[in-house]
């Protein structure tokens, strides 16, 4: 019989006191507002100055030549697969521990999602699994910095070089985020960042995509925009010109200034928001690591995470009770929580459209069953984070094999 120290034992008593924490909540409060207001103010709501002024500003932040804002991750996805020249009968690696948005995009072209393994330490892609799954065919690798760990980058640029493929990284969960000193958003010819409500920077919806390649700038800045030349946002502005070309038959993709009015203010506080992020990771790991029942998320040398997500496994062998009962009894407590990812060969539409089955990726399937996602946002408080680390610490008090 294990017994828990007596810190935790004393948080535990904390959480008689009950209290709600939703899994996410989103970090904005006046500023945003009025950034917001100003712009409805202005009378320009759709894409103009703000967003030009936060693809400006966010490029400067990540330290890249471009960015490119657009109205989600997946549609930037979509846009930089489109500028690599991905097509029909392509094949592009995707780890199957993700979110459907990485491989869906893939599918827009008429190209297939190939899904690889991932790494048990940090839940992406494992590189050598990756080497197995390519075939004549595979034309583009896109690794995910799950939870906001950095894929390991290094090797999947290998891979890549050696195999003739492009990399567009899925960067959905990873900003700010550094692999070997070097920022996410810049490692890569594409990496494209979400913006999405939950996400450590919001705009709502919305994405960004950073290349250091103009050409590929230029050629998803026309296809966010209906296929319309450079700056065709400004048709409607007294700077415009009535005069449009159509060159392409592009996509309503855009940005708004409304989001982006958000986003400059949200991407102003990005490095304290991660700051508080860390803090209340730090305080997980150090109530949680001597709890043998916990598996506790790795953090690669070299690899600063943004902290997205903090993702707790559970040793099934120290427990008498499995993931789903877990989550249930969180959420008695009154702790959200949620599960990063159902792996999408688990899911209807890979297995009917592409013949994937459970068994065709065991680590993925496994850490899968034993894992889920706890609350970390900016704004947590102190007291929240003790209640979680009370309710947690209870539930393995008493459930202990
Ligand atoms: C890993 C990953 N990729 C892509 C996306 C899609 O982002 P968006 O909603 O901005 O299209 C998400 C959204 O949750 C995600 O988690």
């Amino acid at each position: 019989m294990h017994t828990l120290p007596r810190s935790h034992q004393e948080k535990v008593s904390d959480a008689s006191k009950a209290l709600q924490i939703p899994f996410h909540r989103a970090f904005v409060g006046e500023e945003e507002v009025q950034a917001v207001s100003e712009v409805i103010r202005s009378g320009w709501l759709t894409m103009g100055p703000k967003t030009i002024e936060f693809e400006a500003q966010f490029a400067r932040f990540v330290g890249v030549e471009h960015a490119v804002a657009v109205s989600s991750c997946t549609a930037g996805m979509h846009l930089a697969l489109e500028a690599a020249g991905i097509g029909a009968g392509d094949e592009v690696l995707v780890p199957t521990t993700t979110f459907t948005a990485t491989a869906e995009a893939v599918t827009y072209l008429g190209a297939k999602p190939v899904l690889v393994d991932v790494d048990a330490r940090t839940l992406t892609m494992d590189p050598a699994d990756a080497v197995r799954r390519i075939t004549s065919r595979t034309r583009a690798i896109i690794p995910v910095h799950f939870a906001g760990h950095p894929c390991e980058m290094t090797p999947i640029r290998e891979i890549a070089e050696k195999h003739g493929m492009r990399v567009i990284e899925d960067a959905a969960h990873s900003l700010p985020a550094r692999y070997q000193g070097a920022n996410i958003g810049t490692l890569s010819e594409f990496t494209a960042f979400s913006f999405y409500a939950t996400k450590t920077l919001t705009t709502g919806e919305g994405g960004m995509i950073t290349t250091n390649n103009a050409a590929y700038a230029d050629r998803m800045q026309i296809m966010r925009l209906h296929g319309i030349g450079r700056d065709a946002w400004k048709r409607y502005s007294a700077a415009g010109s009535w005069y449009y070309e159509v060159l392409e038959a592009g996509f309503k993709y855009n940005m708004t200034d409304i989001q982006a009015a958000l986003g400059l203010v949200q991407l102003a506080k990005c490095i304290p928001m991660r700051e508080q992020r860390c803090q209340i990771a730090a305080r997980y790991t150090s109530a949680f690591q001597t709890i043998e029942a916990l598996a506790l998320p790795t953090i690669l040398a070299d690899c600063e995470p943004s902290w997205h997500l903090y993702v707790l496994r559970l040793n099934n062998d120290r427990l008498t009770i499995g993931r789903d009962d877990f989550i249930a009894e969180l959420g008695k407590r009154g702790v959200g929580t949620s599960v990063h990812f159902i792996p999408l060969h688990l899911h209807p539409y890979y297995q009917n459209a592409f013949g994937y089955r459970r068994g065709d990726f065991p680590v993925a399937e496994h850490e899968y069953e034993r894992c889920l996602s706890l609350p970390i946002y900016p704004g947590m408080t102190s007291e929240e984070v003790n209640y979680v680390i009370g309710a947690v610490s209870a539930i393995i008090e008493g459930n202990l094999a």
